[in-house]
């Protein structure tokens, strides 16, 4: 790959809608360089052309090929497929899932797609590629925040992840950081259903708003489920 402007990491977002440009905008912003792609390649050059020299328009198959750490920005089901289509090149990857497992229901609202205790997160992990890695990041706060609450100062606000794979932990939070938010760790896999939409540590779920590093420690103080703060 074309060497990019550090040493970091290597990020390719994948699927350029809501929550794709959101992070691709936040990363270059951050100053972080990253591999936009999306199934239309010309979506992929049309972004890269707002956001400048920082973001590279790639097709999906190089981008997994090329990248580090890939950011499914798409939904559930379309995740499950790249998967197993791109088996092979995601192996020993870091693999970034925001996804919340919805779809639309007949009152205008979401519902949940699979079982009520069941997470996307957990469904994902069951299905990774050879030594590929996990983590439930990114898809904690709706795609406005996402947007107006990076980079806030002067306190950041939260974005929470969970991995199994402790070992990428600063890898995860450097990403985090470079999105604009701080990061804390909830736990393993097993926990993502708090961070999914409806759970208790979701923007759309029973938390409700954006918090801080301090907030999140108050909710860690009364809520004991948490597993460690920043
Ligand atoms: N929107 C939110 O507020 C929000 C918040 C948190 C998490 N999330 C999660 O983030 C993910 C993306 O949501 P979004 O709101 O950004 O959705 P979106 O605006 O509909 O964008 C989805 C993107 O994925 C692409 N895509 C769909 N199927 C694909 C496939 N099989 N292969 C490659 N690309 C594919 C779409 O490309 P085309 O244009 O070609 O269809 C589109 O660019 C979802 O899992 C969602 O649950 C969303």
């Amino acid at each position: 790959m074309t060497q990019l402007n550090s040493n970091k990491s290597k990020v390719a977002v994948i699927g350029l809608g809501n929550i794709g440009s959101a992070v691709a905008t936040n990363l270059v912003k951050g100053n972080r360089s990253i591999v936009v792609s999306d199934r239309k390649i010309e979506k992929a050059k049309m972004l890269s052309q707002k956001l400048g020299n920082l973001a590279q328009p790639m097709d999906i198959a190089t981008a997994i090929k090329q990248a580090d750490i890939v950011v499914f920005a798409i939904w559930f089901d379309a995740i499950k497929e790249l998967l197993n289509t791109y088996a092979k090149e995601l192996r020993g990857k870091i693999i970034v899932d925001p996804s919340n497992p919805i779809a639309p229901d007949e009152k205008g609202g979401f519902r949940k797609i699979i079982g009520e205790t069941e997470s996307a997160g957990e469904i994902l992990s069951s299905l990774l590629p050879t030594d590929a890695k996990l983590v439930k990041a990114l898809g904690t706060l709706g795609v406005a925040s996402l947007a107006n609450a990076a980079f806030r100062t002067p306190e950041p606000a939260v974005s929470f992840y969970a991995t199994d794979d402790t070992s990428i932990n600063e890898i995860v939070e450097e990403l985090i950081r470079d999105n604009g938010f701080a990061p804390v760790n909830i736990g393993a896999i097993n926990q993502s259903i708090r961070i999914e939409v409806f759970g208790d540590l979701h923007e759309f779920g029973a938390l409700g708003k954006t918090v801080t590093v301090s907030e999140a420690k108050e909710i860690v103080s009364t809520d004991g489920k948490f597993y460690t703060a920043v």
